[in-house]
């Protein structure tokens, strides 16, 4: 979706942080289970944070990349630098995302995969910082 909702600081800003504050309620609620000694149901909890970060995360990130991004690319060919270090983000994202899934399917729900789902939260967190400040509220280049 390249809608103008991408283009806009504050629709795209609430895209940011519906689907942050979606991911810490889920993170936290895998970490309330272990707690608990749920073990079976915090399992299932993890499986459905990855998913969440997959549907919610991850295909906001490649709808960037295949419309949004260019656009602003070719809109404002200074920006080009910017493009390229966001996708980058992206990249790291998805690469935290593939190895917790490994570790899960390999290891289960060890401490090192909540681990990195708090680094998908903090890199998270600082792409759509530099995102919203990069390409809509200084879009000038
Ligand atoms: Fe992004
Ligand atoms: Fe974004």
């Amino acid at each position: 979706m390249t809608g103008p909702s991408l283009r806009q600081l504050h629709a795209h800003h609430a895209i940011h942080q519906g689907g942050l504050s979606g991911a810490v309620a889920k993170t936290e609620e895998v970490e309330k289970l272990l707690e608990l000694h749920e073990l079976e149901i915090a399992r299932q909890a993890a499986d459905h944070l990855v998913e969440y970060w997959e549907t919610r995360i991850l295909s906001h990130a490649e709808a960037e990349e295949e419309g949004f991004y260019p656009e602003m690319a070719a809109n404002h060919p200074g920006l080009q630098d910017a493009v390229t270090k966001l996708t980058r983000d992206h990249e790291l994202l998805r690469t935290i995302v593939t190895d917790i899934k490994s570790m899960l399917s390999e290891d289960g729900l060890t401490p090192e995969v909540l681990q990195q789902f708090h680094a998908l939260l903090v890199v998270n967190a600082i792409h759509s910082r530099d995102e919203e400040r990069l390409l809509l509220e200084e879009p000038s280049l």
